[in-house]
């Protein structure tokens, strides 16, 4: 089960990997990237990540360096020969290495980045965090590497004792975490901010919505302002690697009765179900359609 890199068509042991130092990424953070779970042997959702990583390139005319299918064989061929069964996929593209100048000179050969890595600790099964200002640039939606102000976040909830830094605008709206999507709960209502580029639209976030909507439970997918986000009954966070986490505490004051509230749970369950029953589709017979669960 070796951690492998993916460097433009050369796979080795991770640790072996490298890129140019005039590589774009590196010099501007001019690039993409997505980050995909592996669960019991399996890329969840990979074809969900591409198709928004073919969104994030498109924002910054940023070309990909194949087609999306070939792109697809490329990861799921990287992840085959690694063996990892629980880990995290790593995918980033650059525009590209060239002696430092802003302006990217054209033709440039893109460069792809995978990597392949096992779950280094067990995810937190809660987790606590604070609100942030969001300093963030206005193309939230696009994936991009340049994560500055998230790594500030991150130090800020560090140096808080907490788990997770939660931005919100100047507008008091609650917007997303630092690298997940919120969502909250209120008489048995979940609510979560609308993908209005603004944030991130998650993959897991579009999943949970979607087993939401499937038992039952009412949702709201609107603005939230953080008065209503602090008196909410329950708190979670979504993400790839996370998967569901109950937040309970938020700006050291316990959320609800300071435990993963009942929907957080059942949502969280229904995830871990959903990963369970997850096939990819070069594990079904007719390898045509996207993948979703059987
Ligand atoms: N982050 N919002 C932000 C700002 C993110 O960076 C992420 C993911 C999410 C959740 O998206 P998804 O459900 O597709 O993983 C929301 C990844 C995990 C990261 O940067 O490591």
């Amino acid at each position: 089960m070796p951690e492998l890199a993916y460097v433009n068509g050369v796979i080795t042991p991770l640790e072996e990997a490298r890129v140019s130092v005039e590589d774009r990424g590196f010099q501007f953070a001019d690039g993409i990237y997505e980050v995909a779970k592996i669960f019991d042997g399996k890329l969840i959702d990979l074809d969900r990540h591409l198709a928004r990583l073919e969104n994030s390139a498109r924002m910054l005319e940023l070309p990909l360096p194949m087609p999306l299918p070939e792109l697809g064989r490329t990861c799921r061929d990287l992840h085959a020969r690694s063996g990892i069964e629980d880990g995290v996929f790593y995918l980033q593209v650059t525009r590209g290495a060239c002696p430092r100048v802003h302006a990217a000179p054209p033709g440039l050969e893109p460069t792809l980045v995978m990597t392949t890595r096992r779950l280094s600790r067990p995810l937190p099964e809660k987790i606590t965090a604070i609100t942030v200002p969001n300093n963030r640039w206005k193309m939230c939606a696009c994936k991009a590497i340049a994560l500055l102000p998230t790594v500030l976040a991150k130090h800020a909830a560090v140096k808080a004792g907490v788990n997770e830094a939660i931005f919100v605008g100047d507008d008091g709206l609650v917007l997303e975490g630092a690298s997940d999507n919120v969502f909250c709960v209120k008489d048995g209502v979940l609510h979560t901010p609308p993908a209005d580029g603004r944030i991130l639209e998650g993959i897991t976030r579009g999943r949970v919505l979607e087993l939401a909507e499937e038992r039952g439970i009412e949702v709201r997918v609107a603005p939230l302002p953080l008065d209503e986000f602090r008196a909410a009954d329950e708190v979670f966070l979504t993400s790839s690697v996370l998967t569901v986490v109950p937040v309970v505490a938020l700006d050291g004051r316990p959320v609800g009765d300071g435990r993963p509230g009942p929907v957080s749970t059942v949502l969280r369950e229904a995830y871990w179900d959903f990963m369970r029953r997850f096939r990819d589709v070069t594990d079904s017979p007719n390898p045509s359609g996207s993948s979703s669960p059987a």
